[in-house]
């Protein structure tokens, strides 16, 4: 008598589970759009441009690594940044034309401290731009990849890139 009872119970679960369970929807199938690079989502090249020119400017008051591009010629470091932050971020239409970073750098015995400036002046500009949160870090992720091949190997005293 007790088991009896408990059939319907038993199919009534069943049929709960069986219609919640997920079925495929032929509306979802279909391929997703190809993810935006970091490049488009920041705005392309004139909004990289203008970045680059602001990354300029905050070297340029920055006592902390002013004096080291004192002496360059600034339309060929901007044209450099600019197509090396173009193609790191992903646009399809820039090639850089530079050196590589280890070599750029070499010998220049740069310190973290200095990185350091250099990575608040690149944030700062991608703020003044108002830059999302999400491409900023992004930007910052980037930035830190190359950290290694700019800073002296002898002066980094943390264990991330040994
Ligand atoms: C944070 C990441 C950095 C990136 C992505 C970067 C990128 C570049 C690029 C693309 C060039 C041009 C290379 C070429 O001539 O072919 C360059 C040159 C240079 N960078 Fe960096 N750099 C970074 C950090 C630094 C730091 C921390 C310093 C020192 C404070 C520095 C000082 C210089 C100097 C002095 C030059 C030579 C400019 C000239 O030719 O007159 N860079 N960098």
């Amino acid at each position: 008598m007790k088991i009896i009872s408990l059939i319907p119970i038993f199919f009534a679960a069943t049929l709960m589970v069986a219609c919640s369970s997920e079925t495929p929807d032929s509306s979802t199938s279909a391929a997703a759009p190809a993810a935006k690079s970091l490049y488009d989502r920041i705005g392309g090249k004139d909004k990289v441009k203008a970045i680059v020119e602001d990354i300029w400017n905050n070297h340029a008051k920055n006592p902390i690594v002013k004096d080291r591009f004192a002496g360059s010629d600034p339309s060929y470091v901007k044209k450099r940044v600019f197509e090396i932050f173009a193609a790191a971020t992903g646009a399809t239409d820039v090639e850089y034309k530079g050196m590589d970073m280890k070599s750029a750098h070499k010998g220049m015995n740069i310190n973290e401290m200095e990185f350091n400036a250099v990575v608040d002046d690149v944030l700062a500009a991608c703020a003044m731009h108002k830059m999302a949160q999400q491409e900023q870090n992004e930007v910052l992720a980037i930035l830190w990849s190359v950290r290694k091949d700019i800073v002296n190997s002898h002066i980094i005293t943390d264990t991330l890139v040994n």
